[in-house]
């Protein structure tokens, strides 16, 4: 399969079904545990614009949502969306309520309704980056802000072993623990075809939000963007 093909929504939702059982326990694994401090950088950057209502979409099992409530205790709603039900079931068995079964390309939320919009490695997968940023900012209020966690391509001087890494040691260890290791090919296989953060920004912008910025860590493969929802004209 083609990464075109794999991107296509249905194929996205099963891949994640599938692999639903071992998928927190390879987070762990493939990062060495780095993940849990990247979702907490997240959150910290969402914290300081004192938000009160945060959805996180593509929130998968549920991590984000559980950071953000440790890290944003005075939050007065944190909602995980995802369009893959079998994972919001292992979120809503880790506690990371409320959820709703959404695609990130026709969000079920009125205009303006959240302060922050969280998105944790959920945008590599998206059909369309544009049109679901351009839901971020609806579903944002005015001066609100979106803020981005992503795998992003590596410096030039380390991508071979980073590719060497991910794309066939991810895919060894997912076997061995019982997982699917088509899975975390395609893990490999969107990064290398992921823009870079300067462009991701430049897509953020494009799809109307201000003040667009972005920080990259664990030697450079992984950005953080942020950026603001534009008042009204
Ligand atoms: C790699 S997981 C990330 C989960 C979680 N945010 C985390 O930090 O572990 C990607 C998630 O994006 C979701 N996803 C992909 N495309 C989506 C879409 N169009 N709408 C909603 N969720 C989507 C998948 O179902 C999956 O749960």
């Amino acid at each position: 399969m083609t990464i075109d093909t794999l991107r296509e929504p249905g194929a996205i939702r099963e891949m994640f079904a599938r692999i639903r059982g071992r998928y927190d326990l390879l987070n762990r694994l493939l990062s060495l545990g780095s993940d849990v401090r990247w979702r907490r950088r997240l959150a910290r950057r969402v914290a300081e614009a004192r938000p009160r209502r945060i959805l996180d979409l593509a929130t998968g099992s549920g991590d984000v949502c559980l950071v953000l409530k440790r890290e944003i205790p005075g939050a007065e709603l944190i909602c995980g969306a995802d369009f893959c039900h079998p994972l919001l079931s292992l979120a809503q068995a880790k506690g990371a309520t409320p959820l709703v079964v959404a695609d990130a390309l026709r969000l079920p939320f009125a205009d303006g309704a959240f302060d922050a919009v969280t998105i944790a490695f959920g945008v590599r997968n998206f059909a369309d980056r544009g049109a679901a940023f351009r839901e971020c900012a609806r579903v944002l209020r005015p001066g609100g802000r979106l803020c981005v966690l992503e795998f992003t391509p590596p410096p030039r001087v380390i991508a071979p072993l980073y590719f060497w890494y991910v794309g066939r040691i991810g895919p060894l260890i997912a076997r061995a623990v019982g997982t699917d290791a088509g899975a975390y090919r395609y893990l490999g296989d969107s990064i290398r075809h992921f823009p870079g953060a300067a462009d991701l920004a430049g897509e953020l912008s494009a799809a109307g939000f201000t003040a667009a910025g972005f920080d990259l860590f664990s030697f450079g493969t992984v950005a953080l963007h942020w950026a603001e929802c534009p008042g009204p004209a």
